[in-house]
């Protein structure tokens, strides 16, 4: 099916990510809109995934050779133009038609890692179609239905996955007001309301006509009895397994047989049993401010776990994540990598694929500058050391 990744954007006026949120909530539909710009109950947690990012004061130097810098390092040993990557976002599909697709070409050519979530609209073999098999990280979530688990699991590997992210924050589900309220739902209801909504979406309701993708395109026909929105919504509300155990993690990980990360850890006990559980990175996250509301930032979660970690695994962090400062103050605090959440969403939502590698020059430009300011031309040098005392 031919796609339209909107070559002929115009993105000369595009200097930050705000920039993209705001063109992106003018473009996505309020009900895809909302679904990625919230977070739980009060929000607390998600604004101080933002919040505590600025509060971290960066050490100015002066006079020091700035030529020849690098932004370049390894995720997982994979080389990577910076240490960012993109996290799995469900429903993404519904920010711009085909938009896993496009962020996962966009990440392809930048050098950086791209991660499809379960709850995806376009699949694992559309990924691996359209991005001639390059590697990309499959992120898990444990179904009750373990048959199912297992045949994603083969689907991941013969799609060429480089590891599986395994997320543990999501087996009950964190209340969402807005998205209660808008009755979010793939494809969208079609309530007077909504449709009145998106037809003031011209270019989003465009590319939905022009594509076939519209449903959980990893489910959707792989699941006996499951081949419609409603037979799906019955099947996901009941399939989240809040049984979850390490046990299953070892299940896991010997059915993959690959590089495992364990996405949502937030406390220091947790990651010294990530560690024993034979992962080979876990992920400081609090799924972006929408599960636990009132858990810590993940930055400031960050310094404790990297430190009951040590050099055993890689840490990775994501949550609040604007800006390549964010980045060099993560990597300053002990984390490997960086993982993108609405940062790429409102990306892809307001520009598609040129969008996505918009945000990503941005960020990468701000990284290299920012650690220039702070004395360094290589990322692989960044330590606590560019930070002024809390
Ligand atoms: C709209 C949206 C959908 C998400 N869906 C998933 C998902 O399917 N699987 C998952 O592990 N995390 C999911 N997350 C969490 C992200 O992977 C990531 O942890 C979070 O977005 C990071 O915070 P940030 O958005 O502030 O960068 C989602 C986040 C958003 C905003």
């Amino acid at each position: 099916m031919a796609l339209n990744p909107n070559p002929t954007a115009d993105l000369s006026k595009i200097t930050c990510i705000e920039d993209l949120r705001q063109v992106a909530q003018k473009r996505v539909p309020r009900m895809f809109y909302d679904y990625a710009d919230s977070g739980s109950w009060t929000e607390s947690t998600y604004r101080a995934n933002e919040a505590d990012f600025q509060s971290i004061k960066l050490r100015q130097r002066v006079a020091v050779n700035m030529e020849g810098r690098s932004t370049r390092s390894t995720m997982l040993g994979q080389d990577v133009t910076m240490p960012v990557a993109i996290a799995p976002t469900g429903l993404t599909g519904m920010q711009h038609a085909d938009g896993e697709i496009y962020g996962a070409r966009a990440a392809k050519a930048f050098g950086i890692p791209f991660t499809l979530s379960t709850m995806s609209i376009c699949s694992l073999e559309d990924i691996a179609e359209h991005t001639d098999r390059h590697p990309f990280m499959f992120q898990l979530y444990v179904m009750r239905d373990r048959d199912f688990v297992q045949r994603l699991i083969e689907r991941a590997k013969a799609a060429n996955c480089s590891a599986l992210q395994i997320t543990l924050d999501l087996q009950i589900l964190g209340q969402r007001h807005k998205d209660i309220k808008n009755g979010l739902s793939a494809p969208p209801k079609l309530t007077l309301k909504n449709m009145l909504n998106i037809a003031s979406k011209p270019r989003w309701a465009l590319g939905m006509v022009g594509t076939q993708r519209r449903s959980f395109g990893n489910i959707v026909g792989h699941v006996k009895g499951v081949d419609n929105m409603s037979s799906l919504s019955a099947w996901t509300a009941q399939q989240f397994d809040p049984t979850l155990s390490w046990a299953d993690v070892e299940w896991i990980k010997k059915q993959w047989g690959g590089k495992i990360v364990l996405k949502g850890i937030q406390d220091a006990e947790d990651a010294r049993l990530a560690v024993n559980s034979g992962a080979d990175a876990l992920i400081v996250s609090n799924h972006g401010g929408r599960q636990l509301d009132g858990a810590p930032s993940s930055i400031s979660a960050l310094p404790a776990i990297a430190d009951a970690v040590g050099n055993t695994i890689e840490v990775w962090m994501d949550g609040g994540v604007r800006s390549g400062q964010d980045v060099l103050k993560a990597r300053a605090l002990g984390a490997r990598g960086v993982l993108l959440g609405r940062a790429w969403l409102y990306a892809l939502g307001a520009y598609g694929q040129p969008g996505v590698t918009k945000a990503l020059e941005i960020i990468r430009n701000e990284l290299d500058l920012t650690m220039a300011f702070c004395g360094k031309t290589d990322i692989n040098t960044v330590d606590k050391g560019i930070l002024l005392p809390a």
